[in-house]
Formats: structure tokens, C-alpha cells, sequence
């Protein structure tokens, strides 16, 4: 049994990678400030330590790391907009909490650190699959903060040895995602509203596309990425590898909600990467990830999630 550290185990992924672990026989540490974090998210797994805090406060940070073998590191405000709205608050979270706890996840010696990073470092590139080496060129708050957290990783294993890997998600969904904030991934807001018969936002003509990922793919890139030997200090894409655009997947959720409701355009999102779709060549030699439930069964689950939780 090993112990892992789990921060931002109270979110959507989070969850997800918690649940995983503990059917693993793992011991969990969640450290989580609640922010965007429901404890709700944790009360059907039995026997994990929750510890309420800001991972940016030092004294928070080394208490969670100490007796820990991996640290998951899931924390953080993830919405695009939100960052421009707010880029101070988005930093905080996202950049001093990861410096915070790497300090301590160094001084406490720990195996391992992976850090969630996205897709959207690559920003608007000229060329599609993405591939890691491609030079990131961030365009917004959030894109630029996850590239620093990616980059202090890197320095933490050159300049200290401590193992890092990150591991850069694309458009992560499936069942508790928080349809309730405006600041949700727009899967989730998509099968809320036509579930509930009102029309969703699709901002600018449609056309854009993602690589949107069932979320027990990242839970299983995650946690090969704790243990795959030769991934220390590496970056690697996790996705389904494939895109699709936002009108063709309204037009797949609507059909399987058998709604008749039609979108709303609006203008398109400032920040907005155009189109995002990754190859992941590397992920599967590196850590031996193969994406294992595809978009249709996905949003089929995702979908009766949220069914159930509206009735
Ligand atoms: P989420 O908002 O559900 O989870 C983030 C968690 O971090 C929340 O529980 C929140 O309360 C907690 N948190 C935030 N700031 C904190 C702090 N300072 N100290 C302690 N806890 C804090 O989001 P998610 O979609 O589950 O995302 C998880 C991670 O994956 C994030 O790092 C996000 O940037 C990354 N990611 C997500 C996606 C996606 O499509 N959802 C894609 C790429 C990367
Ligand atoms: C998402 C994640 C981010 C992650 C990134 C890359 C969330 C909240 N954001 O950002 O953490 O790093 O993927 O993997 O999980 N849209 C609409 N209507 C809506 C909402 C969104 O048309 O109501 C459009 C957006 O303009 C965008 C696309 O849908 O073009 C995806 O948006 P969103 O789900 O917010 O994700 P990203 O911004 O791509």
C-alpha cells in the first residue's frame, strides 16, 4: 500500500482519481480549500483523510505532504475566462499554491509530484495533432499559469532531483462536473440545459473543435504518470485523440437527450483556443496509456449522471 496525496481531490477529477485509488487498496490524503470542491464529491468512498485548506499557505502545504509517497496535484481554479475576469486570484491558485507545494513536496523527499496541466498551453497553434515538443504560446491567464506550473516542475527535478511529470489534459468530462457555475466545461452545461429544455450558449459560429476527454482516461494517464519509470521530468498529452466541433457535439447530445431545443449563438470567447487535439504518441510509449471509453459512451454516462441528479 502506498500513500498518495491527492490535492483538489474534493473536484470533478479529483473525485474521480480519489475513487480510483481507494479501490486500489491506496492510502488518501485530499487537501482541498473548497473553492470550486464539494465534500459531497467524497462522502460515498470510504476512508479518506479530507483536510480543508489553501494549498498556497505554506504550513498547509508541508502538513500535506508530510508521510506522503506520490502527490497528485489537482488544484486549482480551471475555468479560461475566469482567469482573464480575475488573473490574480487564478495566479494564487494556480501558481503559488503549485510553488508552495513543491518546496514542501522537495523537502519531504516524496517519489513522485504530477501536476495537471492543459492543453491550452499550446494555445492557437499552426498545426494539428498537437505534440509536446511544439513551442506553447499561451493566450490567456490560465493557458500562462499552467505552463509556469509545468515549468517549476521541471526546474524542481533539475536543480533538486524531486521526480516530476506533467501531464496536460484535454477538455476532461463525464459525471460530477458542476453544471451549476457559468464557469463549468461546456459538456456539462450542454447536458443541463437539455435535459431541462432551455436553449445552451454556443459562443462564436461552432466551428471551434476539442479533444474532449471521458474523465477515467485522465484518471488512469494520471496515475500511470505516478509510476511509469523514465517519466520523471517529462510532459505528456492525455486525451481521447480526436476532435470534434461544438455544433457537431450538441447535435449528439441533443439526439441522445431527444431534445428539440436549438442553441443560442453568441459572440466568441475572448481567450478562446480555436481548435485543441492531441496526438499522443508519447503517452502511449512513455506511460503505456491507451484512452479506453471513447465520446459516445462518455456523454451516454455523463449524461445519465445528470439525469439522476436533477430528479
Ligand atoms: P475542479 O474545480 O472541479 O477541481 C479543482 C479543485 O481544486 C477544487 O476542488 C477546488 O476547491 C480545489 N482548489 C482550488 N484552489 C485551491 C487551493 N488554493 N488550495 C486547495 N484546493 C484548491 O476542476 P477539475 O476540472 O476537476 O480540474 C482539476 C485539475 O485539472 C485542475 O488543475 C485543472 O486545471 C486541470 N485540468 C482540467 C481540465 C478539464 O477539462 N476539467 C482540463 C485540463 C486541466
Ligand atoms: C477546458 C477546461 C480547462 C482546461 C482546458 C483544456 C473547464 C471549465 N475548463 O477549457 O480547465 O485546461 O479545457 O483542456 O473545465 N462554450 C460554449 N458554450 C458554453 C461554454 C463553452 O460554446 O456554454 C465553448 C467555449 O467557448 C469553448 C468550448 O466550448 O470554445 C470549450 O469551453 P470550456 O468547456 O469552457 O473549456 P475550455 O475553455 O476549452
Amino acid at each position: 500500500m502506498a500513500s498518495y496525496l491527492v490535492t483538489g481531490g474534493a473536484g470533478f477529477i479529483g473525485s474521480h482519481v480519489v475513487e480510483a485509488l481507494v479501490a486500489r487498496g491506496e492510502r488518501v490524503r485530499v487537501v482541498d480549500n473548497l473553492s470550486t470542491g464539494r465534500s459531497e464529491n467524497l462522502v460515498h468512498i470510504d476512508g479518506v483523510d479530507l483536510v480543508i485548506g489553501d494549498l498556497a499557505d505554506p504550513a498547509v502545504a508541508n502538513g500535506a505532504v508530510e508521510g506522503v509517497d506520490y502527490v497528485v496535484h489537482l488544484a486549482a481554479l480551471p475555468s479560461v475566462p475566469g482567469s482573464i475576469k480575475d488573473p490574480l486570484a487564478w495566479n494564487h491558485a494556480n501558481v503559488t499554491a503549485t510553488l508552495s507545494l513543491l518546496v514542501a513536496a522537495q523537502r519531504c523527499a516524496v517519489k513522485r509530484f504530477v501536476f495537471a496541466s492543459s492543453s491550452s498551453v499550446y494555445g492557437n497553434v499552426a498545426t494539428l495533432p498537437v505534440t509536446e515538443d511544439m513551442l506553447p504560446e499561451p493566450i490567456s491567464p490560465y493557458a500562462l499559469q499552467k505552463l509556469t506550473g509545468e515549468r517549476y516542475l521541471r526546474l524542481f527535478y533539475d536543480l533538486h532531483g524531486l521526480e516530476t511529470v506533467s501531464v496536460r489534459y484535454f477538455n476532461v468530462f463525464g459525471p460530477r462536473q458542476d453544471p451549476a457555475s457559468a464557469y463549468s466545461g461546456v459538456i456539462s452545461l450542454f447536458a443541463r440545459c437539455l435535459i431541462e429544455e432551455r436553449a445552451p450558449t454556443i459562443h462564436g459560429d461552432g466551428e471551434q473543435t476539442r479533444d474532449f476527454t471521458y474523465v477515467g482516461n485522465v484518471v488512469d494517464g494520471t496515475l500511470r504518470a505516478c509510476v511509469a519509470p523514465g517519466a520523471a521530468g517529462q510532459v505528456c498529452n492525455v486525451s481521447c485523440g480526436g476532435r470534434v466541433s461544438l455544433n457537431a457535439l450538441f447535435r449528439t447530445m441533443r439526439a441522445m437527450t431527444e431534445s428539440r431545443v436549438e442553441p443560442e449563438y453568441t459572440e466568441p470567447r475572448v481567450g478562446d483556443v480555436r481548435d485543441s487535439y492531441a496526438d499522443i504518441t508519447r503517452a502511449r510509449e512513455l506511460l503505456g496509456y491507451e484512452p479506453a471509453v471513447f465520446l459516445e459512451e462518455g456523454l451516454e454516462t455523463t449524461i445519465a449522471w445528470c439525469r439522476l441528479r436533477a430528479s
